[in-house]
């Protein structure tokens, strides 16, 4: 592909395309990268580490969510190309959520929808607890220090997926060592979504008579009815299983925020002021490595003077979004106060996160019950000691050595 064949401008030369190398970062730190673009313009383009040619990149917040939320943007023209990408590994399959367009999509989402609801969560809410609660009965049993993320943050998330999920006890261990795989970029991800996939193709063939309300259940129903297919299944239960992995490492960067600035410990301290807080953490914690799945343009669109032209693939950032000063003054600032906070932490349009009420309610339950149970919680380290994941699309830290009183 080359940029004079691909894109026609409306009277406006094209921004310069611009390496993004997307390195390994330590702590909360925004990628100096991403803000070189931002300043650039809103519109840039980019050529990320993997695939092939360059791609439009949308960094403030009303492209982003016009971006996100328009029929002439689409991710299943994304499947078939080598589009420049943050991950070396790239395998879209039948019936994932994140590469199929409305109305596939709808179809798609809705037979697992029903286990994501703020309802069906409120209902799972005292089983998460149980949950939360015996993992740190184990840890306040050995007493400090504790690894915090080997013994609860890692440990918690895939209880509750598994759970929402309907894992048997006996198969835990091993599914998250096949997410955990295909979320690192170290390499080994095709053989782990191999064995997950077989493991999920066997579990939802298994419940085609299921009435339970469990994802595996509602999965194996769907494809007894016709609704989906069963590889269609296999595509959408993937994702789900690894999605819950982001909460570990997102609330890792959340509570080492609240571990080294005492100002956000206090405040998380007051629980009936809390929600607002974990709100602008999610605001301002730099969840990811580079960008997300891309999208292609359907048609031309004009945006900016710039024309995407038909065939161009474009990608958002979430984190550039969440900290355009046009929506969120003063920015960089962590503002427990700020209202409104219309950040994208969560996406947006027909993609936004289908774990997102999970999410929320695993964050306000690991805050609440590690600053309940652990009084006096602080880091066993310098907070310069504390290790950073490595080569991974989701950021966080490796651990979090605390103690308390
Ligand atoms: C998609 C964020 C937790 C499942 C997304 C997207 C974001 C996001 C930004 C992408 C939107 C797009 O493609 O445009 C987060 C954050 C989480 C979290 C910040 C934790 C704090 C979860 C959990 C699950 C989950 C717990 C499931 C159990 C998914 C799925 C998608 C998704 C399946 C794809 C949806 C689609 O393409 O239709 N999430 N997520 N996420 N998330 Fe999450």
């Amino acid at each position: 592909m080359t940029e004079e064949t691909t894109t026609t401008f409306t009277g406006q030369a094209p921004p310069p395309v611009r390496d993004w190398p997307v390195p390994d970062l330590d702590g909360t730190v925004f990628d100096p990268v991403l803000a070189e673009l931002m300043r650039e313009g809103p519109l840039t383009r980019i050529r990320l580490p993997y695939g092939e040619g360059w791609a439009w990149l949308a960094t403030r917040h009303e492209d982003v969510r016009l971006i996100t939320n328009d029929p002439r943007f689409g991710r299943a023209g994304v499947t078939t190309r080598q589009v420049t990408r943050t991950a070396p590994h790239f395998e879209p399959r039948r019936g994932s959520l994140a590469w199929a367009d409305p109305p596939d999509h709808d179809r798609l989402r809705k037979p697992v929808a029903g286990a994501f609801t703020v309802a069906a969560m409120k209902r799972m809410r005292p089983r998460a607890r149980r949950m939360l609660d015996a993992l740190v009965d184990g840890v306040v049993a050995d007493g400090p220090p504790a690894d915090l993320v080997e013994r609860v943050l890692e440990p918690f998330p895939v209880a509750v997926v598994s759970e929402v999920m309907g894992v048997p006890a006996a198969d835990r261990e091993q599914v998250h060592a096949w997410t955990r795989q295909i979320l690192s970029t170290s390499g080994g991800a095709e053989a782990a979504e191999r064995g997950l996939d077989g493991w999920i193709r066997d579990t939802v063939r298994a419940r085609a008579a299921g009435t339970g309300d469990d994802v595996y259940s509602l999965l194996g129903a769907a494809v007894a009815r016709g609704e989906i297919g069963e590889e269609e299944a296999v595509g959408l239960a993937g994702p789900l299983q690894t999605g819950g992995e982001a909460v570990t490492h997102i609330c890792g960067q959340l509570l080492y925020l609240l571990l080294t600035r005492p100002e956000l410990m206090e405040r998380a301290l007051d629980a009936e002021r809390r929600v607002p807080l974990l709100d602008e953490l999610l605001r301002h914690i730099p969840h990811r490595s580079g960008v997300g799945p891309a999208r292609i343009a359907l048609e031309d669109v004009d945006l900016h003077g710039v024309r995407i032209a038909e065939g161009d693939p474009v990608y958002v950032s979430y984190l550039a979004a969440n900290r355009d000063p046009d929506v969120f003054p003063d920015p960089d600032r962590i503002d427990p106060d700020r209202e409104p906070n219309p950040h994208l932490a969560f996406g947006n349009g027909p993609h936004f996160c289908t774990g997102a009420v999970l999410a929320r309610l695993q964050t306000e339950l690991l805050v609440d019950t590690l600053l309940r149970r652990l009084p006096g919680l602080r880091l066993a380290v310098p907070a310069e000691e504390v290790r950073w994941r490595r080569r991974t699309m989701i950021r966080g830290p490796q651990a979090l050595p605390c103690r308390w009183d």
